[in-house]
């Protein structure tokens, strides 16, 4: 059967980074195009109230696009928004957390700060991810998956979203690969050795990770591989190997052994030191994560005296970065390697007012004692999915008088913020920051006071 080719007027984007038109008053969702734009766009899908298409030929291309730096653009599944001007990148992610804030929180008058934007729009990534891929011709790819691809991997030139010495470590390990003829996974069959490099970077250290993930079985001649990367690269300050025997497609391994260093890097936020290992939670944008607290503790307006009750607090940056602005901050956090990290970077930063507790904070809250869970102001720094409904009563029971949420989806957040406006919360304002340039992610930093 042919492709449905239709021509198409584009006006708007959508919360998902896809662009919208409009195809006999129905709408159109559409990989490719931005607003302003004429386009020839394949219908791939016909539902009863919209259509998807695939972008296929700009044809009157929008003033607000520009060229994309990176070569790997059109195919890859990680930036969204490369070709649109960053300035409109923020006009729109600031629509989008206004209309998220209105149509499914109705808080019309809630004011929506422009978005603060990242102070790098490239190579500000700390953690990259990159995939091997056993090819047919008995050659492999190594890189980033095909947009909607979970089985197909383009062979990376650059990602100008990682540091030089990440795409030439990586560019190295391709050679070594070919060079030490070791097998490469195939996804489909399950078959082959090597399956990912996961970098972590600490990025106001120079520090470099390089965590090479594979199916079961030792590393073969290890000291080949350290003694070369070492070599060529002094950035690097551990190698991890990680092995991986499931069939799941994610990087992080079931048996890890440290081939070279500590296991981790330093990162450095405000004056606080940092340990990430592989496969440790950290905020992916090392210097935008400093604004996104700094701007955090200012809607506080801290006095010094506080208990500030950290929830969703990962390995504890937020807490850590409080604890020199408050009395004594109380961190909860589900991950046990997690709240093992908040507790080890408390350590090493010698704070000795901030305790980190292992638990879900739906349950939590009811079992902590007054002492931990008395306090003046409390931080929320949910997952997408946002607060469970639990979790939100606890709190609307704990009653804080101010609270601060941080979020990482306006949708999730408008729906919370609506319940804690019906419980007497008042949130006068909110401020998106962006922590991801060129894709569709949007945070959030707003202050409920009751
Ligand atoms: C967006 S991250 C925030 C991490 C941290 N605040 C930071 O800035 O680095 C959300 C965290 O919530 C944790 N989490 C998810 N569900 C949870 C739950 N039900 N109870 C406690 N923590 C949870 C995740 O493991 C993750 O570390």
């Amino acid at each position: 059967m042919s492709p449905k080719l239709v021509e198409l007027e584009i006006d708007d984007l959508a919360f998902d980074g896809k662009s919208v038109g409009r195809l006999d008053g129905k709408v159109v969702f559409c990989k490719g195009g931005l607003p302003g734009e004429r386009v020839l766009a394949e219908i791939t899908r016909s539902k009863p109230r919209y259509n998807q298409a695939v972008v296929r030929e700009i044809l009157r291309p929008s003033e607000l696009r520009i060229p994309a730096r990176c070569s790997h653009v059109n195919i890859c599944g990680g930036c969204t928004w490369q070709d649109l001007a960053y300035e409109q990148q923020l006009i729109f992610k600031k629509d989008q957390v206004r209309q998220c804030l209105e149509r499914i929180g109705k808080l019309e008058d809630v004011t929506v700060h422009d978005v603060v934007g990242s102070p790098d729009q490239f190579t500000y990534r700390n953690k990259m991810e990159f995939s091997f891929n056993a090819a047919e011709d008995s050659g492999f790819t190594l890189g980033l998956h095909e947009r909607g691809r979970w089985d197909r991997v383009f062979d990376l030139e650059h990602c100008y979203l990682a540091s030089d010495v990440v795409n030439d470590i990586t560019h190295w390990l391709r050679r070594y690969v070919a060079e030490k003829g070791l097998s490469v996974y195939n996804v489909g069959a399950h078959t082959g050795y090597m399956r990912f490099v996961v970098f972590r970077e600490g990025k106001n250290t120079g520090q470099v990770l390089v965590n090479v993930v594979t199916n079961y079985g030792e590393f073969p001649e290890p000291d080949a591989l350290v003694g070369g990367l070492t070599e060529a690269f002094p950035q690097i300050v551990t190698i991890v190997h990680n092995q991986n025997g499931q069939k799941s497609n994610i990087a992080t391994g079931e048996i890890e052994r440290v081939l070279y260093g500590s296991g981790y890097v330093e990162e450095r936020l405000e004056e606080f030191t940092f340990r990430i290992r592989a496969n440790s939670f950290f905020q992916t944008n090392s210097r935008q994560a400093e604004q996104l607290y700094r701007i955090g503790f200012d809607m506080l307006e801290l006095r010094g005296d506080e208990h500030v009750l950290d929830l969703y607090c990962g390995t504890g940056s937020i807490g850590i970065l409080a604890s020199a602005r408050c009395g004594r901050v109380t961190g909860v956090e589900l991950v046990p390697d997690a709240v093992a990290a908040a507790r080890e970077n408390a350590a090493i930063n010698n704070i000795t007012n901030a305790v980190f507790y292992e638990g879900d904070v739906k349950d939590l809250l009811n079992r902590l004692s007054g002492d931990d869970t008395e306090s003046e102001v409390v931080i929320v720094d949910p997952p997408r999915a946002g607060l469970h409904p639990k979790a939100l009563k606890r709190l609307l029971g704990l009653a804080p008088p101010r609270l601060l949420y941080i979020s990482c989806n306006p949708a999730t957040f408008a729906r919370d913020a609506a319940t804690l406006r019906q419980h007497g919360y008042q949130l006068p304002e909110v401020r998106p920051v962006d922590m991801f340039p060129h894709t569709m992610h949007i945070e959030l930093v707003s202050m409920l006071y009751r």
